[in-house]
């Protein structure tokens, strides 16, 4: 059973993967202790992975580790800035040697904002392209020998659907969005051989607390602002805006992930899977 304002019965939802799927595997999630990394983490851990999350705020992940471990789920943290292609790579070295291997990378960090491009600094979009699109290459090159060295790995990347049309003051998340996509594609062919399978995720709207901040835009833009309506303009934006009649939840993205990260997606690689109640065909053009 779901509500309109994206909870679901997460205890039905987790019952649909086989418990002690993932045992034995090593999980890191970029981002992993906030939002939609959150539920990515504990799906990750549910099905047995010794989940990796990783955060530049430490803080975020104190209470995502604590709420693993109290449920019997395998964790530790990492405090990372993606951005850092030397911090990355000792951190993933430093999770290599002490866990033995890494079978799963989740790229889950983003920073984003709205902002006019006209006036945006070089630095805001250095920020976002650096989060979005230079974190995700240097994690997923620093995780490359390692898997490739075990005989193959997953990684999953996370783009959005924001770029598939115009979308006014994004140009800095949008643009790195696509690179995301373009690089999904090319590892996937170029790592093929070493059974590494990459393919990224594309959420929907999911109302996490990150998000809300990052996507509600300033008062006199013009930019309808969803999140920040009342319950009941939230529920009628699912109803009128979202085919499916329901915003998202971490798990809904987590889902895909697991499905991914499982032998289930053997024969999958350099897809990138729209997971968004069918929300972005449906949108009227702006
Ligand atoms: C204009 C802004 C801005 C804003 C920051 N900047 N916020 N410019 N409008 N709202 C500018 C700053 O002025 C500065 O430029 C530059 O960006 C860097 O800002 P800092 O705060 O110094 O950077 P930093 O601490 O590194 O923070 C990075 C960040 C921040 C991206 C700016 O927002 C962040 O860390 N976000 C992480 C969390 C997050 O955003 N999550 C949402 C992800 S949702 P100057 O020139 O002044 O130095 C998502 C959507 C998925 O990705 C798809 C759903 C549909």
């Amino acid at each position: 059973m779901n509500d309109a304002t994206g909870g679901s019965d997460l205890a039905s939802v987790a019952s649909i993967f086989r418990p002690g799927l993932l045992d034995g595997q090593v999980a890191l999630v970029t981002g992993g202790g906030t939002g939609i990394g959150l539920g990515i983490s504990q799906l990750l851990a549910e099905l047995g992975a010794h989940v990796v999350m990783a955060s530049r705020k430490p803080a975020n992940l104190e209470a995502a580790r604590a709420d693993i471990e109290s449920r019997g789920g395998k964790v530790s943290a990492v405090q990372l800035d993606v951005r850092d292609p030397e911090q990355v790579k000792a951190a993933v070295d430093g999770i290599a040697q002490q866990l033995g291997r890494i079978d799963v990378l989740v790229n889950n960090a983003a920073g984003n904002f709205y902002a006019p491009s006209a006036t945006l600094s070089p630095n805001a979009w250095k920020s976002v392209v650096e989060i979005d699109l230079y974190g995700t290459f240097y994690c997923s090159q620093a995780v490359y020998p390692i898997m490739a060295a075990q005989g193959g790995g997953r990684i999953v990347s996370t783009s959005m659907t924001l770029h598939y049309r115009g979308w006014p003051m994004m140009a800095h998340a949008t643009a790195a969005k696509a690179g995301v996509d373009a690089l999904t594609r090319t590892l996937a062919v170029e790592w093929a051989p070493q059974r590494i399978r990459v393919n990224a995720i594309a959420p929907g709207p999911i109302p996490t607390e990150g998000v809300r901040k990052a996507f509600t835009p300033p008062a006199d833009s013009g930019v309808p602002d969803v999140f920040a309506a009342a319950d009941a303009r939230m529920a009628e934006y699912a109803k009128k805006g979202i085919p499916l009649g329901r915003w998202g939840s971490p798990r809904d993205i987590a889902n895909m992930v697991a499905f991914l990260a499982s032998p289930a997606g053997d024969w999958i690689t350099g897809s990138i899977f729209v997971i968004d109640g069918g929300e972005w065909l449906a949108k009227a053009p702006s």
